[in-house]
Formats: structure tokens, sequence, C-alpha cells
């Protein structure tokens, strides 16, 4: 457990309700290096940095459930050798990071069709998922290969085999049951949704469980997004008024 009184006494302040399920769609890299005459891998490496604060700010703070866009389906599309350094910076993050996740009692998964990555990341997805799967703190989640429409059709194929095998009646198929076979159905709703770069969209993530997602959209790219940015976004989210369907009189309890 971490021990920075004076880090969480700041962090209580300035947020008093914290999201039990924050999301990120970590984007903005590639300008954030062109910005400095670099190259875009200059980029996704600075990103790295930004990951580490924000999973720290976030577990300190206590949220349960940390959910981070790392690659969509989409981004294969992108330069070979972009997507190559991509993987080889994912595989040296997980190798080297996972300890550290570990010993924090964070729960890591990754969520995607992981089956399209080489076999030695799949591996060493396995192995630090394996390692760190008893450990009840926060559950990081990253987003790999992951697609909203994926996932949905994926939960849909799911409970058609179900159904196939006389495992499950068509008419007991209902939101309730394809939401058991999304990603993150175990874990809290999605409470925030957060998009760095300055671009007001999805981008086919999280299409299913942002249904009642607050969103935060900044214009900060990636790498210059740490603690006080992460803590700006939830203290605009404590602002906001959460109705899901009601009137705001009955959100405050006035008759
Ligand atoms: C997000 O940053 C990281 C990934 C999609 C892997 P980008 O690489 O999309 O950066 P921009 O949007 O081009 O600046
Ligand atoms: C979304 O960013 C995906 C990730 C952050 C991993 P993109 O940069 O791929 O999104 P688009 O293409 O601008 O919509
Ligand atoms: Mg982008």
């Amino acid at each position: 457990m971490d021990n920075n009184q004076s880090t969480d006494a700041v962090n209580e302040e300035v947020v008093d309700k914290v999201p039990k399920h924050i999301a990120i769609i970590m984007d903005g890299n590639g300008r954030w290096a062109q910005q400095q005459g670099k190259g875009r891998v200059f980029g996704h490496k600075a990103g790295v940095e930004s990951v580490r604060a924000v999973v720290t700010s976030a577990r300190k703070l206590n949220v349960q459930a940390l959910t981070l866009f790392a690659f969509s389906s989409e981004n294969w599309q992108r330069p070979e050798k972009e997507v190559s350094v991509l993987m080889d910076l994912f595989m040296y993050v997980l190798t080297k990071e996972v300890k550290r996740l570990h010993k924090h009692n964070i729960r890591f998964q990754v969520i995607g069709d992981t089956q399209r990555f080489s076999d030695k990341l799949q591996k060493n997805i396995e192995k630090s998922e394996k390692l760190t799967a008893d450990n009840t703190g926060m559950v990081l989640s990253i987003a790999a290969n992951y697609g909203g429409r994926w996932d949905i059709a994926a939960a849909a194929k799911k409970l058609a085999k179900q159904v196939k095998q006389d495992l499950l009646d068509v008419n007991d198929i209902s939101e309730e049951t394809l939401n058991q076979q999304t990603c993150l159905a175990s874990l809290p709703e999605l409470d925030l949704l957060i998009r760095t770069g300055g671009d007001y969209r999805i981008s086919n993530f999280l299409l299913w469980q942002a249904a009642y997602a607050e969103l935060y959209f900044t214009d900060t790219l990636w790498p210059d997004f740490k603690d006080e940015q992460f803590l700006e976004a939830l203290s605009v989210f404590n602002q906001r008024e959460r109705r899901f369907g009601k009137t705001g009189d009955q959100i405050n309890n006035v008759s």
C-alpha cells in the first residue's frame, strides 16, 4: 500500500466523488512528437510516462478499475514500422512494469483480440495476467487490438453458441445476458471516459460500456497528460449531474 499521506490529502480535497471505473483514449502521441520535430515513435515512448503517472494517481485515489486504449483494431492500418515499434514497446513495458503493478496489488488484464499478436507477446500477456490474477486492488485493463464493435459481435457469438447448445433460450437474450459476455462485465459500470488529443470521437472504443459514462475531452496531448491533468478531469467529473434519464429534481431529492 502507498503511504504518501500528503499526496492523498491533496487528492481528496480536489475529488470527493471518485469514479469507480475510468477509461482513457490515450491520443496525441504522434502530434506531440512531431511538434518537437521528432518521429512519431518518440511520442509513443513518452506516452508510457503518462501511463505510469495515471496508474499511480488512480491507484492512490482508490479507483476500482482503469481501462486504457493502447491499440485499436484499426491501428493495424498504420505504417508497418510504427505498428512494429508499438508491439515492441508493449512487450518492453509488460516485461518491465508488471512486477511493479503486482507489488501494488493491481490486477492486470488485456482486453481485445490478442490472437493477432506474436506468440511471444501473447505468452507475455498470459504470464502477466496470471501473476496478478489474485490481486484485490485496482483492475488495470489494457485494450489492445480492441474494437467496441468486435466486443459486441463476440458477445453475440457467445450467446448464439449457447442457444445452439440448448444452454440458453432465445427469449432469455437480454441486455443483461449480452452484457455478461462483453469485456469488462465483471467490473463496475464505466463512469468516466476521457479522450486526450483534441478530437471529439470514440474511435470504436467502449461502445457498449460507455452508454452512461460522462465524457471528458481535452486538447492536452497524451504525453503531457499527468497527475495534474488527471485530477482536473476528475474535478470536472465531480461537477457533473448524472441523471440516468431522471429529472434533476429527482436526483437532488426535491419533491
Ligand atoms: C495514440 O496516439 C496512440 C495510439 C493510437 C497507439 P497517436 O499515435 O494516435 O497520435 P496522433 O493522434 O497521431 O497524434
Ligand atoms: C484511438 O486513437 C486509438 C488509441 C488511442 C489507441 P486513434 O488515433 O487511432 O483514433 P483516430 O484514428 O484519430 O480516430
Ligand atoms: Mg491519434
